[in-house]
């Protein structure tokens, strides 16, 4: 084996963990690599991932290297090379005698838990740690944690990967095109119902979707709710949110900041904007990303907007910019 590689997971005991902590060690994700694992929960459920490491265990997986488990998330960030944090306090749930029903609950309660992870982050992780955040408000929870690094040279995301592929799969149905021909799918702005999913710029067996999709109606009707809305449609049906697409969604970013972007080509992710496409310098946002040969991640900045996309992406990053005024008070 070449190297290895140091994950930390958080959530590791919840839906999404289960299935993506398997194809962290499946030899595939990080090829040939060592993969040690440190896997964190909260105190009252840590326990139970006794059971989830038997079962690494019994899959054989050659690629698996050390696995330890911990409620003590400083502990497992040391030297870590990549951070999942899955781990969050969804809606719905009693948190302190309260019902957490509202964003702005949400966003306040785990904007704590993201103060924490992100100072251990900048103290404890690798000089060139990337950290992608799973748990919901995704985008808000990153622009926490980032401030909390204070670490420059670490690269803070956010997923939008199961919003790029679920809009993969609608333009393949649309097209009669296979789902490998459908790239390049960007979504814009904040993992929220304001996301702006682009079906000007996608390309699609190598044409641009602009001049492939000749139907404004069934854009603005029907692609861009169905993609914005997915993640509800999904609940609806199966009574959970979506598990195992996001972790396949998880370890497509992964793979997509492992190995170099074909040229022309880009991938979907929020980062910290540096102020690209007129998005506010600081705010997580979704953008067209590429990793470069050096293993650096950086914005595609030749995508043209027409004005429908830029004042759909400017309701999203409208929406960022009340976000981050609701959780000033966590930012030091
Ligand atoms: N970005 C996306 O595209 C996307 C897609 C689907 C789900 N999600 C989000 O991912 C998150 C996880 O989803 P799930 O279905 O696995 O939920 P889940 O409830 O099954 O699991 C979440 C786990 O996180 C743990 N947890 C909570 N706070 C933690 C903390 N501070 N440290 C460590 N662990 C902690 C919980 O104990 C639980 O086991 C949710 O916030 C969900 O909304 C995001």
């Amino acid at each position: 084996m070449s190297s290895s590689v140091k994950v930390v997971v958080t959530g590791a005991a919840g839906q999404i963990a289960y299935s993506l902590i398997p194809r962290l060690v499946d030899g595939r994700t990080f090829s040939n690599k060592k993969v040690d694992l440190a896997l964190v929960e909260i105190p009252q459920v840590v326990d139970k991932l006794e059971g989830l490491v038997m079962e690494l265990e019994d899959s054989y997986f050659p690629n698996m290297g050390n696995v330890s488990y911990t409620d003590n998330f400083q502990e497992a960030s040391k030297d870590a090379d990549w951070f999942l944090l899955v781990g969050s306090i969804p809606r719905g749930i009693v948190y302190n005698g309260k019902k957490i029903e509202e964003r702005s609950d949400l966003l306040s309660i785990n904007g704590g838990i993201f103060v924490d992870q992100g100072e251990a982050i900048g103290n404890y992780g690798k000089e060139n740690a990337k950290i992608l955040v799973v748990g919901n408000p995704a985008n808000t929870n990153a622009f926490i944690g980032k401030n909390a690094a204070k670490n420059e040279s670490q690269l803070w995301m956010a997923m939008t990967m199961l919003d790029s592929n679920r809009a993969k799969s609608i333009i393949s149905k649309k097209t009669n095109k296979n789902i490998a021909d459908i790239k390049n799918m960007i979504i814009w702005g904040n993992h929220s119902p304001t996301m702006y999913p682009d079906a000007e710029n996608i390309s699609i067996d190598g044409d641009l979707g602009s001049s492939i999709l000749n139907d404004q109606n069934w854009i603005q009707d029907i692609f861009i709710p169905s993609v914005q809305q997915r993640g509800k449609a999904v609940i609806d049906a199966r009574g959970a949110s979506s598990a195992t697409s996001a972790a396949k969604a998880a370890i497509d970013t992964v793979m997509a900041c492992e190995h170099p972007t074909d040229s022309g080509s880009c991938f979907s992710a929020a980062i910290s904007s540096d102020g690209a496409y007129d998005v506010p310098e600081g705010l997580i946002c979704g953008f067209p990303l590429m990793r470069m040969d050096d293993g650096s991640i950086e914005i595609k900045r030749d995508i043209s907007l027409s004005n429908f996309a830029k004042e759909r992406i400017q309701i999203s990053v409208d929406e960022l910019l009340s976000e981050k005024e609701a959780v000033k008070h966590l930012m030091k």
